[in-house]
């Protein structure tokens, strides 16, 4: 009821938004492995009015995952090490995407791999459904797998070498999904655009352990940790957004970490970045990512501005913020 209220008063209010080439409807996407591997979320509001969901990194091959539990509560936000399960490339194509493509979502299909010629061989089994997809983001940053903290994703040749290769196999747009778990984060940006990246995805989780409450035992599964997300991290990647911004001036940058509100969303797009992406926050409220949005065009609104566009063209907030 109140999120319609809201909807209503706010339907002149353009906040779209480009990535990849597209107008989205909003700038408000979801992040990838939160939820889920498909049209998860379609029950709890319409995805085709937010900016695109992000399913989960899929590779080639079907995985399992990391033994339970995947995930743990934080005070700040959560820790996981999930281990990427997937159905793989194949199964997801039959089983989950016919319904994601009914929703009329827009469709950015996160891959991973262990080795270049995985990534490769996932997004040639990406080809037959291209069209109905909007972009491929490359995952490198995974902190949860066998290697550890040891990923493509903190290493600019590596990085560069997956995205060429990606670049060479398919034609649609790839977004690069980085670490924060590097000081040299611009480089490797750097580093994937040369080599055909058209977005900064910004950033995945924090490497970090955490103990159970009531004992000094790792709160995870894998006993060596995982990868923090949540609110305490916004600070954190919101610099990175920044600092990215300032290199790459004109690149489209994604900003994702600790978006739970608009006002969260808002920064990330004043320092620059085209879209966000909200993951830790679904977990406590699935409709967020459709909130979020509204709340976005309400506070546009409530700036006196008609759009989006509008208000970064303020180049700050406002006072009143
Ligand atoms: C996981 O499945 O472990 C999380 C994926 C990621 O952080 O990239």
């Amino acid at each position: 009821m109140k999120a319609s209220l809201k909807k209503s008063k706010t339907d002149d209010i353009d906040v779209s938004t480009w990535l990849y080439g597209r107008r989205l409807p909003s700038p408000v996407m979801s992040a990838s492995g939160t939820s889920g591997h498909g049209a998860e979320l379609a029950g709890y509001f319409d995805l085709s009015a937010i900016g695109a969901v992000v399913v989960k990194s899929l590779s080639h091959f079907v995985h399992e995952g990391n033994p339970a539990p995947r995930v743990g509560v934080l005070p700040t936000g959560m820790i996981n090490s999930v281990g990427l399960p997937g159905p793989g490339v194949r199964r997801w194509i039959d089983e989950y995407l016919p319904d994601l493509t009914r929703t009329g979502a827009n469709v950015v299909v996160s891959v991973w791999g262990r080795t270049k010629a995985d990534y490769v061989k996932a997004v040639e089994q990406l080809a037959p459904v291209s069209s109905q997809l909007m972009a491929v983001e490359i995952n490198v940053s995974c902190p949860n797998t066998e290697k550890g903290g040891e990923m493509f994703g903190h290493d600019s040749k590596e990085t560069a070498a997956i995205v060429k290769a990606v670049s060479q196999t398919c034609d649609l747009p790839i977004g690069v999904k980085l670490s924060p778990n590097t000081d040299r984060y611009v480089e490797v940006a750097g580093a994937a655009l040369d080599a055909g990246a058209v977005a900064l995805i910004a950033s995945n989780t924090y490497l970090g352990q955490a103990h159970k409450r009531d004992s000094n035992q790792p709160m995870l599964g894998t006993s060596s940790g995982g990868g923090v997300s949540g609110q305490g991290i916004l600070p954190l990647s919101l610099r990175i957004v920044r600092e990215l911004n300032k290199a790459f001036p004109g690149c489209d940058i994604v900003g994702v970490g600790g978006v739970h509100s608009a006002r969260d969303a808002l920064a990330y797009l004043f320092e620059g970045a085209s879209a966000v992406q909200v993951g830790t926050a679904t977990f406590v409220d699935p409709r967020i990512l459709y909130r979020i949005s509204e709340d976005v065009k309400w506070l546009v609104k409530k700036q006196g501005a008609q759009s989006l566009k509008e208000l970064l063209a303020k180049k700050s907030m406002p006072p009143s913020f």
